[in-house]
C-alpha cells in the first residue's frame, strides 16, 4: 500500500519536475514533495506503523525514491541555470575585435553653411571675399558712409558705442569703405560678417546677427546689373528661380536706394502669414552707390559708379529653414544645432 503511493509520489513528482517552466515552480515540487510537511515526509511518519520487515522494505524504497527526485530536481535546476547563462551571454555579447567607434561629428553652423555658399558663388563671379574689423571707427561705420554726425540715419541704428569713441559696427557697409580704400576700381567685393545693434532681444531680434555686405564698381553700372546679380544670388540660395521687385528704399549711402522683395516662397504669391498676405517677402536693401560715397573715398565720379546691397543673413538662414525664433541661432543649444 505504501509502497505504492511511493512510486505514485514520485512518478508524479518528475512528470512535474519535467514540467516546470521556472526555478520557482520547480522550488513549490521539491517543497510539495521532499520539504519537511511534504507527502513523502508524510509517509515516512506512517511508516512508524509498520511491521519492521515491511518497514525496511519500504525504507528502503523511500529513499531511493528521494534520490531519484533529488537527483532529477538538480538536473532540471541545472538546465534553468545554463539557460539563463546563455540568454545573458547573448545579450550582453560584445566584438572586441570591432574598431573602437570615432568622434562624434560636429557640422557647421546653419549661418556658417549659407555664408559659404554665397562666398562661393561671388568668388565664381570674380568678387573678392573681404573682413573689416567689428570695433570700426565712427568715420567708417557713419561718416564716410554719407552719413554725418547731425543726420536722422544716425538714430535708426542704435549703436554700442565705446569709451574711446569707437563702435561696434552696425552693418558691415564699412567694409565698402575699406575696400576702396585698399584697391583701386574695377571692384567686385563682398564682405560677410557680424554685426551689433543695442537691441532688445526677442523672438526677431538679436543684438548681434550676420549680413553679407556687397559692392560692384566699374563703369557704367545700372540696376540692371544690380538685378541679374541679386536674381542670381537668390536663385542660388533658395534653390529655385525666385521673382523679386524693387521698392524705393532710403539708405544715405546709395542713390537711388531699394528695399528689394521676392514672391513669397511659402505661398507662391497667394498671400500667407509668412508674406503677411502681401504675397512679397522684403529681403534685402540695394541700390546704386551714391557718388557723394564714392567721392570721400577718392573716386573720381565722373569715370566710376557701382551699385551695393546689404543682405541680412541670419533673416536668410531663418527664411530657407523655417526658424521662427532668432534666438536660436545663438544659443548654443546642442538640440537645435544637430538638426544641421
Ligand atoms: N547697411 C544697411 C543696414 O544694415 C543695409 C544696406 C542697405 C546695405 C543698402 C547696402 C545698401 O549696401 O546698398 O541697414
Amino acid at each position: 500500500m505504501l509502497e505504492k503511493r511511493i512510486s505514485e509520489i514520485q512518478a508524479d513528482a518528475l512528470a512535474r519536475i519535467g514540467a516546470a517552466k521556472s526555478d520557482e515552480e520547480l522550488d513549490a515540487v521539491r517543497v510539495e514533495a521532499l520539504g519537511r510537511k511534504g507527502t513523502l515526509a508524510q509517509i515516512s511518519k506512517e511508516m512508524g506503523k509498520l511491521a519492521p520487515e515491511e518497514r525496511a522494505a519500504a525504507g528502503k524504497l523511500l529513499n531511493a525514491a528521494k534520490q531519484v527526485l533529488e537527483e532529477a530536481f538538480e538536473r532540471r535546476k541545472r538546465e534553468f541555470d545554463q539557460a539563463a547563462l546563455t540568454q545573458r551571454l547573448d545579450a550582453e555579447w560584445i566584438d572586441l575585435t570591432l574598431p573602437a567607434p570615432g568622434p562624434r561629428a560636429g557640422s557647421l553652423h546653419p549661418i556658417t553653411q549659407i555664408q559659404m555658399e554665397i562666398e562661393d558663388l561671388f568668388v565664381s563671379l570674380g568678387f573678392m571675399v573681404l573682413d573689416g574689423p567689428e570695433v570700426e571707427t565712427e568715420y567708417h561705420n557713419f561718416d564716410a558712409l554719407n552719413i554725418p554726425p547731425e543726420h536722422p540715419a544716425r538714430d535708426a541704428q542704435d549703436t554700442f558705442w565705446l569709451t574711446d569713441g569707437n563702435l561696434l559696427r552696425t552693418h558691415t557697409s564699412p567694409v565698402q569703405v575699406r575696400g576702396m580704400e585698399r584697391f583701386k576700381p574695377p571692384l567686385r567685393m563682398i564682405a560677410p560678417g557680424r554685426a551689433f545693434r543695442n537691441e532688445s532681444v526677442d523672438a526677431s531680434h538679436e543684438h548681434t546677427f550676420y549680413q553679407v555686405e556687397g559692392m560692384m564698381i566699374d563703369r557704367d553700372v545700372s540696376v540692371a546689373h544690380l538685378l541679374y546679380f541679386m536674381k542670381t544670388l537668390l536663385t542660388e540660395v533658395f534653390r529655385r528661380e525666385v521673382t523679386v521687385r524693387l521698392r524705393p528704399g532710403f539708405f544715405p549711402f546709395v542713390e537711388p536706394g531699394f528695399e528689394l522683395d521676392i514672391r513669397c516662397l511659402i505661398c507662391g504669391g497667394s498671400g500667407c502669414p509668412v508674406c503677411k498676405h502681401s504675397g512679397w517677402v522684403e529681403l534685402l536693401p540695394c541700390g546704386l552707390v551714391n557718388p557723394n560715397v564714392l567721392r570721400i573715398s577718392g573716386l573720381d565720379t565722373e569715370k566710376w559708379n557701382g551699385f551695393a546691397f546689404g543682405l541680412g543673413l541670419t533673416r536668410l538662414v531663418m527664411m530657407r529653414y523655417g526658424i521662427d525664433d532668432i534666438r536660436l541661432l545663438q544659443g548654443g543649444d546642442l538640440r537645435f544645432l544637430q538638426q544641421f
